[in-house]
């Protein structure tokens, strides 16, 4: 006999739209594969024209949570509605009345799941977010039931699809951000205000969740070093790629022996690297356990259907699994007192220059470095443009050897105190 289950939907915007589409098409699916007769019992949006457009019988639209709560057919209910404002008093409410809660919501775990989760540890129920990392990638539930035997040793994403879309586009059209930019909006894959993709808080908020389940520990985003990609140019991506590297913006966590070190920025890799081949809207997360070695995980990180594959997933285990499982750390708003976090991290950089072409520039420049300890892999000459033709400069591209973040602020801030060199852009390099 099949069990009978009954959703609410808060949002029936991309994700919830896509939820609802999904639990309507494989209704006979679920009930042969799961066992679960799996219904949308009830939904709420603002939009009666959204839900006219879904094609949801009128006799399921609520008028308010209120509502949604006091159906006693209502088993689960899935937020998809973003942000943390009416979406966190949704989830409050329906945890507190003992309801399992499905969200896709990031920014509302990353920064509430301390709150939430002790609601849903009190009364006994479920609180799933699969869909708010990475879309239809099922990372949270690698995390959680797939490579759970191992340490987490590093993990490395490309977990926004907007800026992974965007790097690709400049890659390879030489296009600069702001044109590509405008592209990604008019195609529907950046936003209208696109700051929260663009500049990196995305992945941030993102990282936190992830770094958090690796790592056993909470990792509070306030701890996450971030810088967006809207300060890339063009001819750096050309550049680094004359050098074999490729430009992610990437979301870094690692566990090293000084602490974790949690970064979102934009980064060279090398072409080899599994994630360098990650290209257009599509995401990944590459990671390394001390078992299991690297795996790699890749697909969709957003779309309708692709992060409704994750919030339906979600509602089948949580529809099949009586056993609730909660976070392997202290869920609080900061971190533990004994979790330490790495802020002077060591990486390699790449450095682009204009310089004076004269005679001994290149000797006095090599001399900085060694002065500042920081140890150069390959220095390549570029031609200027005709302004720096114009000034008797030239572009210059430095690669260094992994060293401390602060011996590579020590070199920026003695080229500015110099009167030959001016440093343009600084692009992490991750080996
Ligand atoms: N805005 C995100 C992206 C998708 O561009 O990947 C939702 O997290």
């Amino acid at each position: 006999m099949a069990k009978k289950i009954g959703v609410a939907i808060l949002g029936l915007g991309v994700v919830g739209g896509g939820t609802y589409q999904t639990i309507v098409d494989h209704h006979d699916f679920y009930l042969k594969t799961q066992r679960i007769d799996l219904t949308v019992e009830m939904v709420l949006d603002k939009s009666e024209e959204r839900l006219t457009q879904l094609g949801i019988p009128k006799e399921c639209w609520a008028n308010g949570i209120e509502e949604v709560l006091a159906n006693p057919n209502v088993d689960i209910v899935v937020e998809t509605i973003g942000g943390v404002g009416a979406a966190k008093q949704f989830v409050t409410a329906a945890l507190r009345d003992g309801k399992t809660v499905v969200t896709s919501n990031k920014e509302l775990i990353c920064k509430y799941s301390h709150e939430l989760e002790e609601i849903a540890k009190r009364m006994g129920c479920g609180l799933y977010y699969e869909a708010s990392c990475v879309g239809g990638v099922p990372i949270i539930r690698t995390l959680l039931d797939g490579v759970q035997a191992n340490k987490i040793q590093t993990m490395m994403g490309i977990v926004n699809g907007t800026t992974n879309y965007i790097l690709t586009k400049m890659s390879n059209e030489g296009a600069d951000y702001a044109e590509t930019l405008k592209e990604a909006q008019r195609l529907g894959y950046a936003e209208f205000d696109p700051t929260n993709d663009v500049e990196g808080f995305d992945s941030m908020y993102k990282l936190s969740i992830l770094s958090s389940m690796a790592f056993h520990t909470k990792v509070p985003y306030a701890n996450i070093f971030r810088e967006g990609i809207s300060k890339i140019e063009a001819r750096d991506i050309a550049y680094g790629k004359a050098q074999g590297y490729t430009l992610k913006l990437l979301a870094i966590g690692k566990q090293t022996e000084k602490g974790i070190e949690v970064r979102v920025h934009p980064t060279f890799i090398h072409n080899s690297h599994p994630l360098a081949s990650v290209n257009d809207s599509f995401n990944a997360v590459y990671m390394t356990g001390d078992a299991v070695d690297d795996i790699m995980l890749y697909g969709r990180g957003a779309g309708a259907l692709p992060t409704a594959s994750a919030v339906v997933s979600d509602i089948i285990h949580a529809a099949t699994h009586s056993e609730v499982k909660y976070s392997t750390f202290k869920n609080e708003a900061t971190a533990e007192k004994g979790t330490k976090f790495v802020t002077d991290f060591s990486s390699a950089y790449y450095f682009r220059l204009t310089v004076e072409d004269k005679l001994g520039t290149l000797a006095k420049l090599c001399n900085m470095f060694a002065k500042c300890n920081v140890s150069i892999v390959e220095i390549v000459q570029k031609p200027g443009n005709e302004t720096e033709k114009a000034e008797g400069k030239i572009p210059l591209v430095i690669i260094t050897h992994a060293t401390a973040e602060s011996s590579m602020e020590r070199v920026v801030e003695k080229i500015k105190e110099s009167d030959f060199a001016a440093v343009q852009t600084v692009i992490r390099v991750e080996a």
